[in-house]
């Protein structure tokens, strides 16, 4: 099988220069998943170099790495590590959120499909850290052969003594409980995630207290996102600077971006914090042939989208943010002149509708009449003062919602409307949708692929 690589340097580019695989390094091996395969490639290397340290300098040594959370916010790990109480005779517990199920994120899935040991190992770390004897995966159920997967990793960890009792006779002992869960957005989101692993209705909980005080059956709890974990047990092995050597002063390290839509070759590429999307797109054969970039997501459906003006934005935290979007979790979903933004629009905000938890008005009822909005105006049925009506709406949930994903609903809303208002105003006076294979205006490439125009719901 070709390397990724190899496919790339086909394309121009060479990927050393840019590239960095570490996660992602073996995955084309065969039986990557395997804890021999994992062993040949310094498997375990990490958790040896943790055990021999104290908790707390351990701690100390993640947070001066610069590692920050994966999952979205991009909060540095090693500090929320330190938050959990020391000495309080409590246990205290890590959680893995493996429930990615924002639209265009999926780069856990693909991690603990090839690579479940990097995680395991991390985990075995993070609890040793914060002292705990008992971590959980919250994985999405619907994923069952990544769920089989890892239950078998799981298992050769237990045999071959990473887990269990007197963990590499350490003394450290600590049970690993992989969950299934029943599959709901906002089971992602942390304080919901926790009350679902309880066994109740997965729902944001007010904070305070936070869940480094009082998480899982009330106890001092760290979330940590799958990858966040995944990639400490190459920060033991390899050392703190190595990390450093990659990345930014403030946005240290390596990461996966997920590359997907209408590009040549989708995928992940593991990259130092602060690459571009030019110089990925540039490496792995671009936009699909005979098409240009229109929109994009920087860090899934959540996160304010750019456009062919920010090819040359810094991945990395603050670049990100200086552009006015967020880093989130690096889904580089990619649209071609083809799509009607309209149309994606409507179809994310259909998702957030339909996974909005309902426990607050904002995001409740605001979600229900962003679509219904939309609906209308992509279906030629919308007035002008619509737009305003948009904009009002979600800036009545931005912000005002018990949880980050009524933020999240309304980012699309905002930078459509910021980037693409003609065409808005294009589906309203022209009583329908441009793009529309069947009345289309705005399409004229060439090409004889109807499908191609139906954008990302094709
Ligand atoms: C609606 C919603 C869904 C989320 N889904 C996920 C998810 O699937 N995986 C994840 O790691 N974080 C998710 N998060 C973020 C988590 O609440 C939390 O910040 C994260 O797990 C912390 O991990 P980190 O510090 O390692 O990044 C979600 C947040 C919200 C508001
Ligand atoms: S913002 Fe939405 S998902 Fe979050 S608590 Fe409110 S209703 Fe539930």
């Amino acid at each position: 099988m070709m390397t990724l690589a190899a496919e790339i340097d086909k394309n121009g580019t060479s990927p050393e220069k840019l590239l960095a695989p570490v996660l992602s390094s073996f995955w084309d091996e065969p039986e990557s998943w395997t804890l021999d395969t994992y062993r040949r490639h310094e498997g375990y290397e990490g958790l040896r170099k943790a055990l021999v340290m104290e908790p707390d300098d351990l701690i100390a040594y993640v947070k001066d790495s610069g590692l920050r959370g994966r999952g979205g916010a991009g909060f540095p790990t090693g500090m929320k590590w330190q938050f959990i109480p020391q000495g309080d005779g409590k246990p205290h517990y890590l959680v893995v959120n493996a429930d990615e199920s924002e639209p265009g994120t999926c780069k856990d899935i693909p991690l603990l499909f090839a690579n479940p040991h990097s995680l395991i190992e991390g985990i075995v770390i993070a609890c040793y850290a914060i002292r705990s004897s008992h971590a959980f995966i919250y994985l999405r159920g619907e994923v069952v052969p990544v769920l089989r997967r890892l239950h078998e990793a799981v298992r050769e960890a237990y045999e071959a003594g990473y887990l269990g009792t007197n963990i590499l006779g350490s003394g450290l002992d600590l049970e690993l409980t992989v969950h299934a869960g029943a599959g709901a957005y906002i089971c992602g989101e942390e304080t919901a995630l926790l009350d679902s692993l309880e066994g109740r209705r997965g729902q944001p909980r007010l904070r305070p207290p936070f869940p480094a005080v009082a998480g899982l059956y009330a106890c001092p709890t760290v979330v940590n996102n799958v990858e966040s974990i995944a990639s400490v047990p190459a920060i033991l092995n390899k050392g703190k600077d190595w990390f450093r050597s990659m990345g930014s002063e403030k946005s240290p390290g390596f990461t996966l971006y997920s590359l997907s839509g209408h590009v040549t070759s989708p995928g992940q590429y593991e990259a130092p914090l602060g690459i571009t999307l030019r110089q990925l797109l540039d490496m792995s054969g671009g936009i699909r042939a005979g098409h240009r970039l229109k929109f994009w997501t920087p860090g899934g459906s959540s996160t304010p989208m750019f456009t062919d003006e920010h090819l040359d934005v810094p991945l990395d935290y603050e670049g990100v943010g200086a552009a006015g979007s967020m880093l989130g979790t690096k889904a580089l979903q990619c649209f071609d002149e083809t799509t009607c933004v309209v149309r994606a629009v409507t179809r994310w905000t259909e998702f957030y509708a339909h996974e909005s938890c309902g426990k607050c008005t904002p995001c409740r009822e605001g979600t229900y009449w962003l679509v219904q909005l939309l609906r209308d105006i992509e279906a030629g049925k919308g007035q002008m003062a619509d737009l305003d009506k948009l904009n009002d709406i979600a800036d009545n949930i931005n912000g005002k919602s018990f949880c980050a994903l009524g933020d999240g609903a309304a980012s699309p809303i905002f930078s459509s409307l910021k980037y693409f208002r003609e065409e808005y105003e294009q589906h309203i006076t022209g009583k329908g949708c441009p793009f529309d294979p069947a009345r289309s205006t705005l399409w004229a490439d060439g090409t004889d692929d109807k499908n191609a125009h139906r954008g990302v719901n094709a």
